[in-house]
């Protein structure tokens, strides 16, 4: 396949569920351009909870079906499927470059606030494998971290209840729960949380700086695409096509948050893995 044509291939993007559409929405931001194709596992959602067998797999079927609609590169824009099975699915999906969410997310803190106190708020799978705190420490060792599992706004989130009284106790609870550490940067290390994004920065302390992996994560899109001669030229928006493997109707109306515009039920295609 020539460059030319492969240019035009969408960039995939998966994620359990709509969380990831907030690191889509920052790819379609940064590279209006491109082609994207979105798959969130509904079906299967949350991955947090899961052992790091089941979440390997279900990366991988999802991964895999993406490759099978013809994609030039692969976004996992879940941070529990980065931490656990970021280096099964290079393997699985080579030559196709795999970008995890991860590293972005740790990079981006690192520079917001060099040799910082930083909490992640994350899956209870990510806080496990200690992720944030390895990547972060090979970016910044002066650094002092501490994760926190919040598995409870992956459904906040999911629900579309990201504001109001019940998701400012929740998100309350959680950080009264890391007393002590005094963050002054506070990572989103999932990303269904930037949703809740202006609740976590009400509750938290006053001064408290707030990161995700989005925007890195499409810096290091387009550098890979630049790196690799795929970028998309011309000045035509690129297309998006959303699949999910259960409750098209859900994912339209949570779906339409986190992209910040309204999307139909029709606009989903429903998939098997
Ligand atoms: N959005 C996913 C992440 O970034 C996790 C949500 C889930 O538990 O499935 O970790």
């Amino acid at each position: 396949m020539t460059h030319d044509i492969q240019s035009e291939l969408p960039i995939g993007v998966f994620d359990s569920g709509v969380g990831g559409l907030t690191v889509l929405k920052a790819i379609r931001e940064a590279l209006p351009a491109e082609n994207l194709i979105y798959l969130g596992d509904t079906a299967r959602l949350p991955y947090g909870t899961k052992s790091p067998a089941s979440i390997e797999r279900y990366a991988t079927q999802a991964a895999a079906k993406l490759q099978a609609q013809g994609i030039k590169l692969l976004v996992v824009a879940c941070n529990t499927a980065s931490a656990v099975a970021l280096d099964a699915l290079r393997e699985a999906m080579a030559p196709l470059r795999v970008v995890g969410v991860v590293e972005p997310g740790a990079a981006a803190a690192a520079r917001a606030q060099p040799g910082g106190r930083h909490l992640v708020l994350a899956t209870e799978a990510t806080v496990r494998l200690g992720a944030y705190r390895k990547a972060i420490a090979a970016c910044d060792p002066q650094a002092v971290v501490r994760e926190h599992a919040c598995e409870m706004l992956v459904s906040l989130a999911e629900e579309g209840w990201s504001h109001g009284d019940i998701a400012r106790a929740i998100v309350q609870r959680y950080l009264d729960e890391s007393d002590g550490h005094n963050p002054d940067t506070i990572i989103l290390g999932c990303t269904h949380f930037p949703l809740l994004r202006d609740t976590i920065q009400d509750v938290a302390d006053e001064g408290v700086i707030l990161v995700d992996s989005a925007s890195t994560t499409a810096d290091v899109v387009r550098e890979a695409l630049r790196a690799d001669g795929m970028l998309r030229g011309g000045g035509e928006p690129g297309s998006l096509r959303l699949l999910a493997t259960d409750g098209a109707t859900r994912f339209a109306r949570v779906g339409g948050q986190f992209l910040g515009h309204d999307l139909s039920y029709s606009d989903v295609e429903l998939v098997d893995l």
